[in-house]
């Protein structure tokens, strides 16, 4: 017991010692955010956070499944839609919405399978539809929530 004490007295030193030095540093800190607080008057809004969604929200896109929606509407627009449309509709097809592709599904899978298109799509394009028809052609960003 009594080779015990020194080192025990020490120890105890120590710590009171730690405490100080900390308690003081905590003050100095206080200090100076009470200062930069006076200088520079907080001006920003309170961030309002978004409540926490209960389930992840599900969609083609977090899927990477291309949907209607997001993207085959616009590629149709700046690939398929100038030679099928109401006015001019080669072969009788008009895509412009999404019930003008399910109604020729098939055929123009086939035909951007093969890229036998009057004008060709690029690697990535193709892709994309292909993507589509494969996991069933979803319209909105919405109906892929079951297939997650
Ligand atoms: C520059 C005009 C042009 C563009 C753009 C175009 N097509 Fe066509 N498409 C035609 C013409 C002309 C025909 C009829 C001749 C033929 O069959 O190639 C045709 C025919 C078709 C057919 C009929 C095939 C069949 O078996 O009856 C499909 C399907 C088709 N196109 C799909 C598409 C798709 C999908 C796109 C967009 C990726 C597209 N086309 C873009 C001109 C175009």
């Amino acid at each position: 017991m009594q080779r015990l004490m020194p080192g025990l007295l020490i120890f105890v030193l120590a710590g009171v010692a730690c405490q100080k030095e900390s308690e003081s540093a905590t003050e100095e800190a206080v200090t100076e955010t009470a200062q930069t607080a006076e200088q520079q008057p907080v001006t920003q809004e309170p961030v309002t956070k978004e409540p926490v969604k209960e389930e992840p929200e599900i969609t083609c896109d977090s899927l990477s499944i291309p949907s209607y929606e997001l993207w085959i509407r616009d590629l149709s627009e700046l690939r398929c839609d100038s030679c099928h449309n109401d006015k001019i509709a080669f072969n009788g097809i008009k895509f412009l919405t999404y019930e003008g592709w399910v109604a020729v599904a098939e055929a123009a899978k086939i035909r951007i399978e093969t890229n036998r298109l009057t004008r060709p799509l690029d690697p990535i394009e193709q892709r994309i539809f292909l993507k589509w028809f494969d996991n069933g052609m979803p319209r909105l960003e919405s109906d892929c929530a079951d297939k997650g």
